[in-house]
């Protein structure tokens, strides 16, 4: 019989500690003295966030705006505090929020591009330029990072997440909460973070955006709420709700959520906002009858702040005279608004410095950080006949609709990034090259190929053909999501063509989403995919193509090869009749077959047995050779480390980096346990024939999970390890938890 080894949980320690009456602190004593002045409007008027620019002075002056969003002009912005400051009862400053999703003004590869690096410190730092750009630009609160997991590529906004892995999600989403917050949330060039969307948003039925999700708690625990738990434990300083929700109750207004799991059992002590009147829309779901309805579901679950909905404000006084929402609560969520203010420094220090930006936008070291995460991002699925790096071509064309698209390449949320400061692919390879430029296509949808006759002409007199194909930026993000995820308008036959011509054809994919590009590999003999790079995204690419830089990027997500597959991710549980890979395919099939269950497995008969390209895949210009992983020893304890090493040797010409990855597998559990989790990775960097012993330490409390009675533990038993380059190769080693 398993013996169960109990886990003791962070949330009940934080809970433990919380319960010992610890001395106020000085910012606590300014609060409780600020909210005891303050009439019941005035606590509701912090609660209150509006999108806006000038007009919103007067609503501040009254004390009826806690938070501003969606204005960067800095007058106005000054303007608006001023009015709070001075014309105010209580002179309590506001809050200026912004998306800063991945960059202000230098912007940075979208998120789902930044987790293709692996790499927690170049999203750190990315995090941190954000910050320093738009703090100097007024901004001191961002709602990023998004932590969602997200298994369907037709949801648009896999864009501004890190996919599909819960442990790759931690990793990069503390690594951004922690630039954007630097050191002390007091230092004027710190932002609040704000994690978001809680929960569940990413898992929309059918990837369709502001979806039902079904998910069950287990399921939310063990795949969607590591990542804002982790963060939470970081410091985050705010949370915001999701649209979307779960089993039938609004995240928005869902108590267990919002006071239960976060309050209660993680001890979590930040501000929680609505997404953009996600309070508003719970009468479209059918959960409220009206605006003051939602109002008293959202606060008495848990909600501090109400983004754009404007129910806070109306209806509070209303709410609290009837009793149906207490004072104490009003009170508990001006508190956490005021905390965040107060830390923020912003009573010390409201205004904007005019003459600030112009010292950080677009610094030579932002640049250069957002290159080295463009170079970093980019991920190399095809290279036949290793026609990459084109270090030899001298004459090359260039074509596509995405090859000199300043804006296109910022990809979704770069408001502020500004396009004149886009460095194009074109540009970048003019340097490099003697181009040839004929754009082929004007923009990813266009079906006009009256110039494809000249493309292919040119193609003819080039040495190598590099093709930029992908999506326009609107494309993907929030309610962008696709049903079909094929390249748009003419972009495969534009391929296509460019191949007629016999030269070596290089496709580089500019997408926010892991697209459908399995005939498009056909087409061509070597295939980047850089996702939005963001800025800086040309001279990234162009070193990646002459071979000053090597690939290393990995895939965030699952590549799919028809969007029918979705969803379809590595770290699903098995079937009871898993795939073997040899079943019956549709054109293996007799004419009048007789009814048959053919392979009996759980497949696509059309689509086959696997995705195009699974998690963790990315090719390098050289090439690694790994041994079998070897472990310490063979049985560990509930308190041990399990050391697991390999042996890592680049076998090809080029220095490069590999992103080694752990992988695990619980064999049998009290439920199903995925057939593959990531429990580590390592970015190694090895000149060519250089060997490395690559060694982990993976402490067995990693291996918990909720199990059957919902206790978060490790059950003794069997496991698989893997260390490998994907999440599809490598040979395993078994260890036993006793
Ligand atoms: C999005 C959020 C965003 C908010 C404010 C909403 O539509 O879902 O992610 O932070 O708008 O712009």
């Amino acid at each position: 019989m398993k013996r169960t080894l109990r886990l003791m949980l962070a949330g009940a320690v934080v809970a433990l500690t919380a319960s010992c009456s610890a001395p106020k602190s000085e910012i606590d004593r300014k609060v409780d003295d600020l909210l005891s002045k303050m009439t019941l409007r005035e606590k509701v008027g912090q609660m209150n966030q509006l999108s806006g620019g000038a007009e919103l002075a007067a609503v501040a002056a009254k004390g009826e705006m806690g938070s501003v969003l969606n204005c960067v002009d800095v007058k106005q912005l000054n303007a608006i505090q001023k009015a709070a400051v001075e014309e105010s009862r209580l002179g309590i400053p506001v809050l200026i929020s912004r998306d800063v999703i991945h960059g202000f003004r230098t912007i940075f590869p979208i998120p789902i591009g930044l987790a293709a690096t692996f790499d927690p410190a170049i999203a750190e730092e990315g995090a941190r330029i954000s910050a320093v750009e738009a703090t100097a630009n007024g901004i001191r609160w961002t709602f990023s990072p998004m932590l969602d997991i997200a298994r369907d590529p037709r949801w648009g906004r896999v864009a501004e997440g890190s996919g599909e892995d819960p442990y790759l999600d931690v990793q990069m989403g503390v690594a951004m909460v922690k630039g954007y917050q630097g050191e002390d949330l007091s230092d004027p060039a710190s932002m609040a973070a704000c994690i978001k969307h809680f929960v569940g948003y990413g898992a929309a039925e059918g990837g369709r955006d502001y979806n039902s999700t079904m998910i069950s708690e287990r399921s939310l625990r063990n795949t969607y709420f590591p990542a804002f738990k982790a963060a939470a434990e970081a410091g985050a300083a705010t949370l915001m709700t999701s649209f979307n929700e779960i089993d039938g109750i609004p995240s928005t207004g869902n108590k267990w959520l919002l006071k239960d799991v976060l309050r209660d059992e993680w001890g979590w002590k930040g501000m929680v906002v609505t997404d953009w009147n996600s309070a508003g829309e719970m009468i479209a779901h059918g959960f409220s009858r009206d605006l003051k309805h939602t109002a008293e579901q959202a606060i008495n679950a848990g909600v501090d702040m109400d983004m754009m909905s404007y129910g806070f404000i109306q209806y509070v006084e209303e709410l609290v005279k009837e009793g149906k929402v207490s004072e104490k609560d009003i009170d508990n969520a001006v508190r956490n608004i005021l905390k965040l203010k107060f830390e923020l420094g912003l009573f010390e220090n409201p205004y904007i410095d005019e003459t600030a930006s112009a010292k950080v936008d677009y610094a030579p070291e932002h640049l250069e950080a957002a290159k080295k995460a463009a170079v970093e991002s980019a991920i190399l699925l095809q290279n036949k006949g290793n026609v990459l790096p084109l270090d030899k071509a001298k004459t090359i064309l260039v074509t596509g609709p995405l090859a000199d698209a300043p804006y296109e390449q910022l990809g979704t949320w770069a408001f502020d990034g500004q396009p004149e400061h886009t460095v194009t692919p074109l540009t970048a390879l003019r340097k490099e090259y003697n181009v040839i430029w004929e754009p082929g296509l004007k923009y990813s949808r266009d079906n006009d190929r009256s110039s494809f006759a000249k493309v292919r002409a040119a193609a003819s007199r080039a040495d190598a053909a590099v093709v930029f194909v992908g999506e326009e930026a609107i494309l993907s993000g929030e309610a962008h999501s696709l049903s079909n995820l094929n390249l748009q308008g003419a972009q495969s036959e534009l391929i296509a063509e460019v191949a007629k011509a016999g030269k070596p054809v290089v496709v580089v994919v500019m997408a926010g989403r892991p697209l459908t590009i399995e005939r498009d590999l056909a087409n061509c003999d070597a295939m980047l995919y850089s996702f939005h790079p963001g800025t800086m995204g040309g001279p990234a690419l162009a070193d990646l193509i002459k071979g000053k830089a090597v690939p290393s990027g990995k895939t965030p997500m699952t590549f799919l090869r028809d969007a029918g597959q979705a969803p379809f991710y590595y770290n699903h549980n098995n079937s009871g009749r898993p795939c073997h890979g040899t079943e019956t395919l549709l054109n293996d099939i007799p004419i009048a077959a007789g009814q048959t269950s053919l392979g009996c497995t759980s497949y696509y008969l059309d689509s086959g047995y696997g995705p195009l390209f699974p998690f963790g895949y990315g090719l390098s210009y050289s090439t690694f050779e790994y041994g079998n992983p070897v472990l310490e020893k063979a049985e560990y304890g509930k308190d041990d480390v399990i050391k697991a090493s390999v042996e890592l040797r680049n076998t090809g010409k080029y220095e490069a980096t590999e992103i080694v990855q752990l992988y695990v597998r619980d064999l049998v559990g009290s439920v199903v346990r995925p057939v593959k989790e990531l429990k580590g990775f390592e970015r190694v960097t090895l000149a060519p024939g250089d060997s490395k012993t690559v060694t982990f330490e993976l402490p067995v409390s990693d291996l918990a999970f909720w199990n059957i009675d919902m206790e978060y533990v490790v059950e003794p038993g069997d496991f698989n390890l893997w260390i490998a380059g994907d999440s599809a190769t490598g040979e395993s080693v078994n260890f036993t938890i006793r």
